[in-house]
């Protein structure tokens, strides 16, 4: 397997590359590019580390050599937030990041498996298939927006609120990676049980988690660390199902047919092409119900955005 990191020196980048070095199954290849002329030194130093996986990294204006073969390739070049913005702040240099590295995805490794982190992730995803289709190599099953980090975060603060164990929660999170298009489904949880007021404060401290963070850091940054946990969770359960692994079950931003708009988060099973099965999200509370409608216009209106852009 060859995983590439586009953006590999920045914040999440670096943090995604030392736990893919750690992580990945022996054996594999992991591809480092970024436009800063710190990435080879990234790989060299990476290279130190005593695992069967073999590290190269590339700088420069052009990824093409870094994705060359690649089976997964994962994107967070690009801007993070600084206190007072929102995500879509980000489109506008970021958008045409996202476009011209895509570009040269569909040329040099057209059928790998893509997860984009940068953000806004409702935009950024639409701005790749776009561009895939223009290329003629779009394949719904191989585009993913990475909302893992929504994930983990909802089990974390519902293993916290509860007192639980956190390897024993599994949430699903539905809908898109920004505000109130972040939806946990905290009615599934099994054996446990929350107030409205719990559920409207837990739901609450998820949408905003990304925020809750870009305002600890103060103008550092926005989440990397925390980023780089769930980039990596989510890039080895891409690789697992490329290996045939069964029952690969992730939540990720994908097209997947969803009555709600063109790209919608849900559980999808993963398998060697992709997506395998986009499966249903289950039954919702009449909160979550309301909550997810009320996200569509907003989500629907994000998605346009990224369209309009490649056309
Ligand atoms: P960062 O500034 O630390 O790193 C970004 C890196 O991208 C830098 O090293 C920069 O040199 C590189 N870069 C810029 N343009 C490039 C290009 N054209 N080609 C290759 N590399 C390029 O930022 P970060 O904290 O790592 O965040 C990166 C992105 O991820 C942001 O857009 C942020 O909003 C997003 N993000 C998404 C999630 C999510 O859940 N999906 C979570 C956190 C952050
Ligand atoms: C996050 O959820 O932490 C990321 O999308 C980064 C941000 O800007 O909030």
């Amino acid at each position: 397997m060859k995983v590439t990191v586009l953006g590999a020196a920045g914040g999440i980048g670096q943090a995604l590359a030392l736990l893919l070095k750690t992580q990945l199954p022996a054996g594999s290849k992991l591809s480092l590019y970024d436009i800063a002329p710190v990435t080879p030194g990234v790989a060299v130093d990476l290279s130190h580390i005593p695992t069967d996986v073999e590290v190269k990294g590339f700088a420069g204006q052009d990824p093409s050599a870094a994705l060359e073969g690649a089976d997964v390739v994962l994107i967070s070049a690009g801007v993070a937030r600084k206190p007072g913005m929102d995500r879509s702040d980000l489109f506008n240099i970021n958008a045409g990041i996202v476009r011209n590295l895509i570009e040269k995805v569909a040329v040099s490794c057209p059928k790998a498996l893509v997860g984009i982190i940068t953000n806004p992730v409702n935009t950024t995803v639409a701005i790749a298939a776009e561009v895939l289709k223009k290329a003629g190599v779009y394949d719904k099953n191989r585009l993913f927006g990475v909302t893992t980090l929504d994930v983990i975060r909802s089990e974390t603060f519902i293993a916290e609120a509860k007192g639980l164990n956190v390897a024993d929660v599994n949430i699903n999170v539905i809908g898109g990676h920004s505000g109130v298009t972040i939806l946990p489904l905290l009615s599934q949880i099994e054996g446990v049980s929350f107030s409205d007021e719990e559920v409207a404060a837990l739901t609450t401290r998820i949408q905003n988690a990304g925020t809750e963070v870009v305002e600890a850091k103060a103008g550092g940054g926005s989440a990397t660390l925390s980023m780089g946990q769930a980039a990596c969770r989510f890039g080895l359960s891409l690789v697992r199902g490329l290996q045939g692994e069964a029952n690969v079950v992730e939540c990720a931003y994908v097209d997947g047919g969803s009555e709600h708009a063109e790209f919608f988060a849900q559980p999808v099973l993963l398998g060697k092409n992709g997506v395998e099965k986009v499966l249903p999200y289950g039954e919702l509370s009449a909160f979550e119900a309301n909550a997810r409608d009320t996200m569509l216009d907003t989500l629907k209106g994000d998605i346009k955005i990224g369209v309009e852009f490649v056309k």
